[in-house]
């Protein structure tokens, strides 16, 4: 029989993603109002080695939800790639007494949950990035705030953009996904969506529509760059020797990272941390929380890693015919 939880840890992971701080606090309230004692790991995984641990009570998570980035810190953590550094992770976990381990991040993130767990530590993920690049779940606390701020910085560049008649790239995050550039093409206007999943490197194809737009009588262009494609501003300077238009570059940066969470974000966090917690309560280990199809649900983490996730063709197209 497994053996009963009786204390949990928690770490945020990778990137900060807004949002993060209400998943805390979800996993903090619910495991304190279902007996558990909980234990907070400072800057991921490179905390846990560091054995950088501290209780947390109901009082601990007070006055954070509304708060951008993690109160536990993140951190990328090289040494938890390897084999020794796993084995020392979960050595450390036993010490403490730590029974479930929740851990907030991207699929880096839950694969070390997934080496932990190999080592008898049982252990559930929750989909934290701003990226949405998690192939199980159709949401990842952070996303939704992260389009949002997005979006709202787009708007403001493209208010000058017209003002100048120019063509503006704007470079959104996102890794090697595209979620943010489709979200934030579609929901800003932009005249060209640009993303790593379908973007054919036909430059000549981006001039063409600069130069029809203008004859149509546009005053702007906004072409929304994604991270994964990059060299926005060697492409600017490109674009406007072709094109003979004033064309200016803005990478977006870790503004898209920061901020407080959308009620949406707030939300699906403070139920994905109660979740977690019921996942360990019900005996579970090596899972991720996820939302699919309308519904919070969980996956075994080696079969969520190896789900395959692409932009919804459909939004894609759609996203083209608006941009006429
Ligand atoms: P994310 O979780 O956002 O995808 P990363 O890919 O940077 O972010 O991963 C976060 C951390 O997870 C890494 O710094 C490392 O400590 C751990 N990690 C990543 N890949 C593995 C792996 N294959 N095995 C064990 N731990 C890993
Ligand atoms: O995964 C979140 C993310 O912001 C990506 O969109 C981006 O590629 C990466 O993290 C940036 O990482 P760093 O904060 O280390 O520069």
């Amino acid at each position: 029989m497994a053996k009963e939880i009786k204390t949990i840890g928690v770490l945020t992971s990778g990137g900060d993603a807004p949002g993060m701080n209400a998943a805390i606090r979800a996993v903090v309230r619910s495991a304190i109002a279902k007996g558990l004692k909980v234990k907070g790991i400072l800057k991921g995984y490179n905390g846990l080695l560091n054995e950088e641990i501290i209780d947390m009570d109901a009082l601990s998570v007070a006055d954070i939800i509304h708060r951008g980035g993690t109160v536990l810190y993140t951190a990328r953590c090289l040494e938890f790639i390897t084999p020794e550094g796993q084995q020392r992770g979960a050595d450390i976990c036993k010490k403490h007494g730590i029974d479930g381990l929740i851990v907030i991040g991207g699929d880096g993130s839950f694969r070390g949950a997934q080496k932990l767990a190999a080592l008898g530590i049982n252990t559930i993920g929750i989909p934290g990035t701003i990226d949405l690049d998690i192939a199980c779940t159709d949401y990842t606390i952070g996303f939704d705030t992260a389009v949002n701020t997005a979006m709202e910085a787009i708007d403001k560049i493209r208010d000058t953009s017209t003002s100048h008649e120019r063509c503006s790239i704007i470079e959104v995050m996102g890794r090697n996904a595209g979620y943010i550039a489709l979200w934030c093409g579609i929901a800003n206007g932009a005249e060209d969506i640009l993303l790593p999943e379908r973007y054919n490197n036909d430059e000549q194809a981006l001039i063409n529509s600069i130069i029809n737009n203008r004859k149509k009588g546009k005053r702007h262009h906004i072409i929304i760059n994604a991270e994964g494609i990059g060299h926005s501003s060697s492409m600017a300077r490109r674009i406007e020797a072709a094109t003979g238009i004033e064309t200016r570059a803005t990478i977006l940066g870790h503004m898209q990272r920061g901020g407080s969470p959308t009620c949406k974000d707030r939300m699906y966090a403070s139920i994905m941390g109660a979740y977690a917690v019921d996942c360990l309560l019900a005996g579970k280990s090596k899972r991720v929380v996820a939302h699919s199809k309308g519904e919070f649900v969980d996956y075994d983490i080696d079969e969520a890693l190896a789900m395959k996730k692409d932009i919804d063709e459909y939004q894609y197209t759609i996203s083209k015919n608006l941009a006429r």
